[in-house]
């Protein structure tokens, strides 16, 4: 039998767990054609979510088109990536083997072709020289083909991120003023880093202030986690009670991707009709903290002294204690205010802490349990 639980890839189907209430809120926004700027942590189940959400929107005759930005790090490859990702989904299947793609840009001219599994998909070579004309060729095309069609249409950036850091706002500025004058289409900008897109859309000097709903994804209901997890273990041969898998879904914080990934450990340690206990799940956590340690000793030998302290502390101080009282800089010697002010923003630009209200949290769970782990040997 197969493992049950996916931790790799984006989920659908019966692997994803609920989240009714984001996709009626999302299909909302999409109905309405209005622009969202949806953030998490990284692997909360974010392009998961919009896909479901892009599924049912295909359902009612809305054009979509999902542009992954994740690798892009230049202008050329953003148009490379967005007139494909439009060349791709918006010609429908008959269209595709009538039309040629060229019609619908001005200038871009996709090539047919065909991917690894012998599918037909066009792909773009984009002039150097030319990137910007480009980007306004692609941006007007969708807005064409939703007059043309009469429809409207939805449109993903996700890891938008990507964008705002190119070496100057030109992008983004062409960006806003097509994007604005674009009444039936609704864009979704969607990123893993809090604080590179919060400071896109928030920051007044930046063209993107204010120009999409803020949606920060939050977790997965627990009860519905530890329905899914019941379920689900039900279903591959494998004794589960409620307590137990409430605990699971405790233990990791109601984070979706850990939440899969532990299961994943748990029912490949575990043989059908065997009970998960207590026992099983601490065997688990080690064997997944086993796994992903040494992607933590290579970004923890990266780190300066003081930023490995501040870690510390944060990883073992109490919930409410504040990092800049006296009693916590005293107590786990981090050195003057000021230091300690330069570590904490360089953890937030890698990714690692995240400021909230004065409190600051290590983003990854299973990094902060491996520092705990790692204090106490
Ligand atoms: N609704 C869900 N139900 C069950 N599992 C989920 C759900 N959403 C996310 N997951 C788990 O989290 C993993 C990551 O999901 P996904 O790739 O959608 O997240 P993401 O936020 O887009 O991640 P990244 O930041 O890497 O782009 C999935 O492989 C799956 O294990
Ligand atoms: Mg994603």
């Amino acid at each position: 039998m197969e493992n049950p639980f996916v931790f790799s890839k984006e989920v659908g189907g019966e692997d994803f767990c609920n989240r009714k209430k984001e996709i009626k809120e999302l299909s909302g926004f999409v109905r309405s054609s209005q622009n969202v700027m949806m953030f998490s942590q990284r692997r909360f189940g974010k392009t998961s979510l919009i896909k479901e959400v892009l599924k049912r929107a295909e359902k009612e005759g809305i054009l979509t088109v999902y542009v992954d930005l994740y690798a892009v790090l230049s202008e050329q490859q953003l148009v490379k990536s967005y007139s494909e990702a439009v060349s791709n989904s918006l010609l429908s299947k008959t269209e595709k083997a009538f039309i040629t793609a060229g019609k619908l840009f001005k200038q871009l001219q996709p090539v047919l072709t065909h991917d690894d599994e012998g599918k037909p998909v066009f792909k773009v070579d984009v002039d150097l020289a030319k990137t910007i004309p480009l980007l306004e060729d692609v941006l007007d095309s969708v807005n064409r083909t939703v007059e043309k069609k009469r429809k409207k249409a939805v449109i993903v950036l996700d890891e938008f991120q990507q964008i705002g850091q190119f070496k100057d706002d030109r992008v983004e500025k062409i960006l806003r003023t097509h994007i604005q004058k674009h009444q039936n289409i609704s864009y979704f900008f969607m990123g893993s880093k809090k604080h590179l897109i919060i400071d896109m859309f928030n920051n007044t000097n930046r063209p993107f202030y204010k120009l999409a709903a803020p949606y920060p994804l939050k977790k997965i209901e627990k009860l519905e986690l530890v329905e899914f997890l019941l379920e689900k273990f039900k279903k591959a041969e494998r004794d589960i009670d409620k307590e137990i898998a409430s605990s699971i879904v405790e233990i990791c914080e109601h984070h979706p991707y850990y939440v899969q990934y532990l299961c994943y450990i748990i029912w490949e340690n575990t043989k059908p009709g065997e009970t998960i206990d207590n026992e099983k799940v601490t065997e688990g956590i080690n064997v997944l903290l086993d796994w992903t340690s040494p992607t933590y000793e290579a970004t923890w030998g990266l780190l300066t002294t003081v930023q490995k302290k501040v870690l510390e502390t944060i990883a073992r101080k109490a919930e409410e204690e504040r990092m800049f009282s006296a009693d916590v800089i005293n107590r786990f010697g981090l050195g003057t205010a000021s230091a300690l002010q330069r570590s904490l923003k360089s953890l937030i630009d890698k990714d690692l802490i995240d400021k909230e209200d004065d409190n600051y949290t290590i983003i990854d769970l299973f990094l902060k349990k491996w520092i705990n782990k790692k204090l106490i040997r």
